[in-house]
């Protein structure tokens, strides 16, 4: 369970802070506002502890009302492990991903990001976790304040105002990364908060190839699960390329029109990244140290540097 974080009598400076140390009241999805001392917060404690700590509520309307708009779709996922088995097979990659770099960069704590609203750790981190590699989830969605984890609830952009007497070592985006109003100071900040700029990233693409990746996977699953023989396997084929196939070319096609145009492909998102996209906005910060397209999906795991910029390749003579 939960340690609560005690607001010590000693620090009685009502100028500075905007930290809240204590569980929000009220129905509202993001946290009351409340005035709170400041003192300073010992990592390691908090992280062992797990302990809640809540940040002022910040952000545009615009960013709340795309926040809230899943919500209902969050209370399934994360609170009861509901996510699709295509997503609980990306989720197990994506903690292998996080472990081979938390094992590289010698990290022994990390952040996530966009942690959701889930009690338990989210099913990407569970497993990895253990007394060298100490979780902490952050989100400005205040529900289920009693968490299994360290929790800061808050966006990350209020993170700064919470004096923290270390940086982590290690900085986590999972599928939140387009949630952000802007995610090249969602980036710069994750490089800020952390000790050597370490952020590990999991975010669809909505490039067109990739996309259509998913419907032929899901449609060749559903054709041969569906059909045992050469015949029926045929016809049900022959049935997806005269009645499907138009649809998906057609999708794809207006899908391709938004990006172009720079219209929402949805209410969900603020960004909507495509491959060489996320790639210059990566390139601009940060040097990528790998970037990983999970195959039969659209999902892309990235290990990034921020601060750390890679020399030009010498033009060749
Ligand atoms: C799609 S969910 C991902 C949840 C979890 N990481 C997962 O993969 O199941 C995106 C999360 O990003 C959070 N988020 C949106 N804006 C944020 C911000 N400014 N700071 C921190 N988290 C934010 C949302 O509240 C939401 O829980």
């Amino acid at each position: 369970m939960n340690g609560k974080l005690h607001i010590p009598s000693s620090t009685p400076d009502n100028t500075l802070p905007t930290l809240v140390r204590s569980a929000p009241k009220g129905g509202n999805a993001f946290k009351q506002h409340e005035n709170a001392h400041p003192s300073m917060i010992n990592l390691e404690d908090f992280l062992e502890k797990r302990e809640t700590l809540c940040l002022t509520e910040g952000g545009s309307s615009a960013w709340r009302t795309i926040t809230q708009a899943s919500l209902e779709e969050y209370r399934v996922h994360h609170l009861y492990d509901g996510y699709p088995d295509s997503t609980k097979a990306i989720m197990a990659m994506f903690g292998g991903f996080i472990a081979k770099w938390a094992l590289i960069w010698n990290s022994t704590n990390l952040i996530d990001l966009g942690c959701g609203i889930g009690t338990k750790t989210p099913p990407y981190v569970r497993g990895l976790l253990d007394n060298n590699l100490k979780y902490a989830g952050l989100d400005p969605l205040a529900e289920n304040m009693e968490r299994d984890y360290a929790f800061v609830c808050g966006r990350l952009e209020d993170l700064k105002e919470a004096s923290l007497d270390k940086r982590f070592d290690l900085a986590v985006f999972a599928t939140s990364l387009d949630h952000f109003e802007d995610p090249r100071e969602a980036l710069l900040l994750a490089g800020d908060i952390t000790e050597s700029g370490h952020v590990l990233i999991w975010c669809g693409l909505h490039d067109s190839p990739l996309i259509a990746r998913i419907d032929v996977s899901d449609m060749t699953d559903r054709v041969c699960r569906e059909n045992h023989n050469i015949i029926s396997r045929t016809l049900g084929f022959l049935w997806y390329s005269i009645f499907t196939w138009p649809r998906v070319a057609r999708d794809l096609r207006t899908r391709e029109n938004k990006l172009e145009t720079g219209q929402p492909l949805d209410k969900l998102h603020f960004s909507y990244f495509t491959e060489s996209e996320l790639k210059d906005l990566l390139l601009s910060i940060g040097q990528i140290n790998e970037f990983a397209v999970c195959p039969g999906t659209n999902s892309v795991f990235v290990s990034l540097t921020v601060g750390v910029t890679t020399e030009p390749d010498p033009t060749p003579a």
